[in-house]
């Protein structure tokens, strides 16, 4: 996000446009945390996780209320176009402005997730499915040594775009994702046989919007009588330095939306389809649901025999 940040701000500042920031999101408007970026403001960033700008929920913003006072703080801040970073909530109140306000808005697909429509992806996605890939490569080594079935949790509430991603990059025996039902008895019986053709290590990758991985690991040593060990990768997916792919992407992706908001559009999300950049209506975004590739499924099974 912070490269994304430093895109916006500097391709405003080289058109002769003034930028505000505001610290804690749409919170942050309605408390009028506002603050001038310059450009040395986002000096030092690219390389940094997370958001220099902070972020927070508002509850407050949910509200048509508060959605009046927040445009009132933008008018008082002379504020006359705004770039919204984040996922399905951010992306939800920026299209809330631009409907209810008319105010020139433009969004930024911000999620670790991937979930979001109108992009093949979003701003730290690759960042999380490599620090994923790495934690995995690391209990891989212990799984063979020691030769045990290791169950891991990635992230990914509602989807499992980060367990297919890094399952298939870490070449994981079994993926579980919310979004395709699966017989774990049917794992207990892939784990045995493989086993008894002489495969002694296993890695299952578990998106935690489809089990918890201390769940899977109980139910495979019932009925397996095998010994397992789990992990839950949590939080240290949101954070760490960004890929070369996730700052390239913000950057790009920055750019694009602030030169199409100086340009008069507004309503739009911006992404990247292949290589190309675009920008759908954020009703668009906002309306369609974003779907694993069923071909990344077929090669994860046809990886596990
Ligand atoms: O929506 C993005 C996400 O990273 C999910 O994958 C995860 O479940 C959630 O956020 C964690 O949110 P919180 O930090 O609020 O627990």
């Amino acid at each position: 996000m912070n490269a994304a940040i430093r895109a916006v701000v500097r391709t405003s500042l080289g058109r002769g446009v003034e930028v505000i920031g505001f610290h804690h999101g749409y919170e942050g408007i309605l408390k009028d945390e506002s603050f001038l970026m310059d450009s040395k403001s986002v000096g030092g960033i690219i390389d940094r996780g997370g958001t220099l700008l902070r972020t927070a929920r508002s509850k407050e913003f949910r509200e048509l209320e508060g959605r009046q006072k927040a445009v009132q703080v933008l008018h008082k801040n002379k504020i006359e176009g705004l770039v919204v970073i984040g996922g399905d909530g951010s992306l939800t109140g920026a299209l809330a402005l631009h409907e209810e306000f008319s105010f020139p808005v433009m969004g930024l697909p911000g999620s670790i997730d991937n979930d979001i429509s109108g992009t093949d992806f979003s701003i730290g996605f690759d960042t999380a499915v490599n620090t994923a890939v790495e934690a995995i490569d690391r209990v891989r080594d212990t799984a063979y040594s020691h030769e045990r079935v290791f169950v891991i949790e990635v992230m990914g509430r509602k989807n499992g775009f980060i367990a297919v991603e890094a399952g298939l990059a870490a070449g994981a025996e079994a993926i579980l994702i919310p979004e395709v039902p699966y017989a774990l008895l049917d794992i207990c019986h892939q784990l045995k046989s493989s086993a008894e053709k002489g495969k002694r290590s296993s890695i299952i990758v578990v998106a935690e919007g489809a089990a918890r991985a201390v769940d899977i690991k109980d139910f495979i040593e019932r009925n397996t009588g095998f010994e397992l060990r789990y992990l839950v990768l949590g939080h240290m997916q949101r954070g760490g330095t960004p890929t070369a792919f996730d700052r390239v992407l913000a950057l790009r992706l920055g750019a694009f939306a602030t030169n199409r908001l100086l340009s008069g559009f507004t309503g739009e999300m911006a992404g990247v389809d292949g290589t190309k950049l675009v920008s759908h209506p954020l009703s668009y975004v906002l309306s369609t649901e974003r779907t694993i590739d069923p071909d990344r499924l077929l090669l994860a099974e046809a990886m596990a025999i």
